[in-house]
């Protein structure tokens, strides 16, 4: 039999805290002695990195929405390829900061027949979900006010505002209730300490019915 390692993915709004959170939950893992391999998308193989600055510099109409799709699905299918799929196989438990929801969200929510065109793309590139989701759910006031604190050349998708940011919460909401089994909603606004005792206490509960130590 193939050794299967675990996937879990962290979702939310920029600003939510889910690099924080995935840091801190590679961390206590590792402390465990569990093998982790920390990600994140767009990025997480080389090839996929380059697609990352591609698509998140320049101005905000560099790309259509469509070609963000392409974009965004053909970075994810190389860290899949060089990254994700060998991880699983060594039996290693792969945590990836962003993922195919994001994609869902950011791209398919931007017009009519979008959502539609993610998923077909998804399907036929793809073809994959983690096995646990934390979204980490939060008011997007406060996400902005984080995610515009930090500093950096990245900022096509910051520049949305606030409404567009909203419009994304309650779409990862909805996510969230379609696949109750995948995706696990977190409160994000607390001390990150907080939210990662419950990240924490979900991600126990699930690797010991999936891959017990
Ligand atoms: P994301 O990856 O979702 O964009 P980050 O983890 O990068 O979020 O956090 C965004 C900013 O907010 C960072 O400056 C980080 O240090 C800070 N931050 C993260 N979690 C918390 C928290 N629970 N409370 C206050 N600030 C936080
Ligand atoms: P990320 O570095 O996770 O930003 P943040 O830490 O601010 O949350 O992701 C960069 C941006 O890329 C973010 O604004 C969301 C966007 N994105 C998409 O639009 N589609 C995608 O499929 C992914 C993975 C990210």
């Amino acid at each position: 039999m193939i050794p299967r390692g675990g996937f879990i993915s962290f979702e939310g709004i920029d600003g939510s805290g889910k690099s924080t959170q995935a840091r801190l939950l590679a961390a206590a893992l590792q402390e465990q002695g569990r093998n982790v391999v920390l990600t994140r998308e767009p990025g997480g193989s080389p090839g996929a990195e380059e697609i990352r600055k591609l698509v998140l510099e320049g101005a905000p109409d560099r790309w259509s929405a469509e070609t963000e799709i392409l974009l965004f699905t053909a970075a994810r299918r190389d860290h899949l390829e060089r990254t994700i799929r060998p991880a699983l196989t060594a039996g290693k438990i792969v945590i990836c900061d962003r993922f195919a929801d994001s994609t869902r969200m950011y791209q398919g929510l931007r017009g009519t027949g979008l959502r539609r065109m993610v998923d077909s793309l998804h399907d036929l590139m793809i073809g994959q979900e983690p096995d646990l989701t934390l979204l980490i759910d939060m008011d997007p006031a406060l996400g902005l006010r984080r995610a515009l604190g930090r500093n950096g050349g990245e900022e096509r998708f910051e520049s949305f505002g606030q409404a567009m940011q909203e419009q994304m919460r309650q779409g990862f909401l909805d996510l969230a209730r379609a696949a109750p089994d995948r995706i696990r909603v977190v409160d994000g606004a607390r001390t990150a300490e907080a939210v990662a005792a419950d990240v924490a206490q979900i991600v126990a509960a699930h690797l010991d019915r999936t891959l017990p130590a």
